[in-house]
C-alpha cells in the first residue's frame, strides 16, 4: 500500500498530469483508458483530496481546499505537528482508506425533500451528528484558537470537546461557546493534578468528561519531528520542549494554571487500567466517555464500568501502530455496546458521504479533528464555520442522494462492501 501511494504521489507529480493542471476534467481526459480502472478510481480520489489554495473560505470545493490553505499560513512544524501520524503514517492512511472500502446502497423513490439530521445526545437536541473533537494547542494554527473555534460552533450549533491540552482555558471558551463544553481528559500521573482539573472543570459547568486512553505513551511521530527540525524557528519563544520537562512544556497551557505540578512526569498514566476509570467515575458528577475504544473486548468493559459513551477513535492515526481504520472497528464496537452507551467515531473522516458511512454502521455521532483545525489555520473563525457548514450540507445532500430522510432510518442495510 506504501508503495501504492509512492506510486500515485509520483504519477500526480508527473509532467503528464501537470500538464493537465490536475484539475478533474482534464486529467480524466489525459488519464481515461492509459489506466486500470482500479488505479484510475485511486489516483482520481488522490488528486481531489491534494486540495487548492483558496483565498475566502467561500471558495472551497472540498475540506482539502483549507488543508492545503492552512499548509501555507501555519508555520511548518506546527502544521506538520497537526498532519502527523506514526510509523511512516499506516494508521492515518488506514482511516482513509477503510472509509473508501465501503460502499453505499442507495434506496430511491422515498421522499427526501425535507431531511432531519438532529439527533439527541445525553438529553439534549443538536442539529447535526458532527462533533468537534478536542485538538491540543489551537493558538498554534490561529492566533484566536480555541475561541474561534467556539464561536463558529456556537453558530453553526455543534458539539465541541476541548483538549486538556488547549491554549484557552475552559472557563474563556465555554464562554465563547455560549454554554459549556465537553472536556477531554489527560489525566497526568499524579492523581492531585487529575482530580484538579476535574472539580475545575466540574465547576466551569460541563457536563462531560472525555477520558483519553490510547495514548499510554506517545506514539512515534516521524513527520512531525522532521517537521520541527525543519523549521528554522526558535519555538522556545512560546513554548518549551518536552524534554525540559512535563512542568516547563505545560507552563502555558491555561489548565495547569496554579496546579503544583510537582512529580508529574507525563500528560497521561500508563498505569492506568479500568480501576483508574471506576475513580474517575466515583470523583465527579458528570458524565464519563472513554475516547480510544477500538474493540469488542473494550467496548464491553467500558459498558461494565458504567461509562456513558465511548469514541471509536485511534487518535486521529497519530499514536496506535495498529493500520487498522476506525471505521473497521465500528461495527465490533456497535455490536458489544448494544445501545448501552453512547458510540461516536472519529478518524479520517472528510466529507458528508464518509460520515453518512459510520451513521448507518451504528455511530450516533461522528467527530472530526483536522478539517476544523484547517479552516481555523486557513481563516480563523471564518475556515471554522465554512467547514461546519460545508460538512452539513454535504452530509444532508447525502442523505438524499441515498434516501435517508432522518438519521432514524439509517442502518446496515444502506451499507455494503468493507
Ligand atoms: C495530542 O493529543 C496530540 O495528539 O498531539
Amino acid at each position: 500500500m506504501t508503495t501504492r501511494r509512492g506510486f500515485l504521489r509520483y504519477l500526480a507529480g508527473t509532467p503528464l498530469l501537470a500538464g493537465a493542471g490536475l484539475s478533474p476534467r482534464p486529467f480524466r481526459e489525459s488519464m481515461r483508458n492509459r489506466l486500470d480502472v482500479e488505479l484510475f478510481t485511486e489516483l482520481a480520489q488522490f488528486v481531489s483530496e491534494q486540495g487548492r489554495v483558496i483565498y475566502t473560505p467561500d471558495h472551497a470545493v472540498n475540506v482539502f481546499d483549507f488543508e492545503a490553505t492552512a499548509r501555507t499560513n501555519v508555520p511548518h512544524s506546527h502544521f506538520t505537528y497537526m498532519a502527523t501520524g506514526v510509523d511512516g503514517e499506516a494508521t492515518l492512511r488506514a482511516n482513509r482508506e477503510a472509509i473508501a472500502r465501503v460502499q453505499l446502497r442507495a434506496r430511491h423513490l422515498v421522499d427526501v425533500s425535507e431531511i432531519d439530521m438532529s439527533t439527541e445526545i445525553f438529553g439534549r437536541r443538536w442539529e447535526t451528528p458532527i462533533v468537534i473533537q478536542p485538538c491540543g494547542s489551537q493558538k498554534a494554527f490561529h492566533p484566536e484558537g480555541e475561541v474561534a473555534v467556539a464561536r463558529a460552533a456556537r453558530t453553526r450549533g455543534h458539539l465541541q470537546t476541548l483538549s486538556t491540552v488547549t491554549t484557552t482555558s475552559v472557563e474563556e471558551v465555554n464562554e465563547a461557546r455560549g454554554e459549556p463544553v465537553w472536556y477531554q481528559l489527560y489525566p497526568t500521573d499524579k492523581w492531585a493534578v487529575t482530580e484538579a482539573i476535574l472539580r475545575r472543570v466540574e465547576a466551569a459547568g460541563c457536563p462531560v468528561v472525555m477520558l483519553t486512553v490510547d495514548h499510554p505513551v506517545g506514539g512515534n511521530r516521524e513527520t512531525s519531528v522532521r517537521g520541527s527540525r525543519d523549521d528554522p524557528r526558535d519555538c522556545s519563544l512560546c513554548h518549551l520542549p518536552r524534554s525540559e520537562g512535563f512542568a516547563a512544556s505545560v507552563r502555558r497551557k491555561p489548565m495547569f494554571d496554579g496546579l503544583d505540578l510537582k512529580g508529574v512526569r507525563s500528560l497521561n498514566n500508563a498505569s492506568a487500567t479500568w480501576e483508574f476509570v471506576d475513580r474517575i467515575k466515583d470523583t465527579i458528577g458528570m458524565r464519563l466517555v472513554v475516547k480510544g475504544i477500538v474493540t469488542r473486548e473494550d467496548a464491553e468493559l467500558c459498558v461494565e464500568h458504567g461509562v456513558d459513551g465511548i469514541v471509536v477513535s485511534n487518535h486521529g492515526g497519530r499514536n496506535e501502530p495498529t493500520a487498522r481504520g476506525t471505521i473497521e472497528s465500528l461495527p465490533e464496537v456497535v455490536d458489544a455496546v448494544s445501545g448501552r452507551a453512547l458510540v461516536i467515531v472519529d478518524g479520517g473522516f472528510r466529507r458528508g458521504a464518509d460520515m453518512l458511512r459510520a451513521l448507518a454502521l451504528g455511530a450516533d455521532a461522528v467527530g472530526i479533528g483536522r478539517p476544523y483545525l484547517w479552516g481555523l489555520g486557513a481563516f480563523g473563525e471564518a475556515g471554522v464555520d465554512a467547514v461546519l457548514q460545508m460538512l452539513s450540507s454535504e452530509l444532508l445532500r447525502s442523505m438524499q442522494l441515498i434516501g435517508a430522510p432522518s438519521l432514524k432510518v439509517l442502518n446496515r442495510a444502506f451499507v455494503a462492501g468493507r
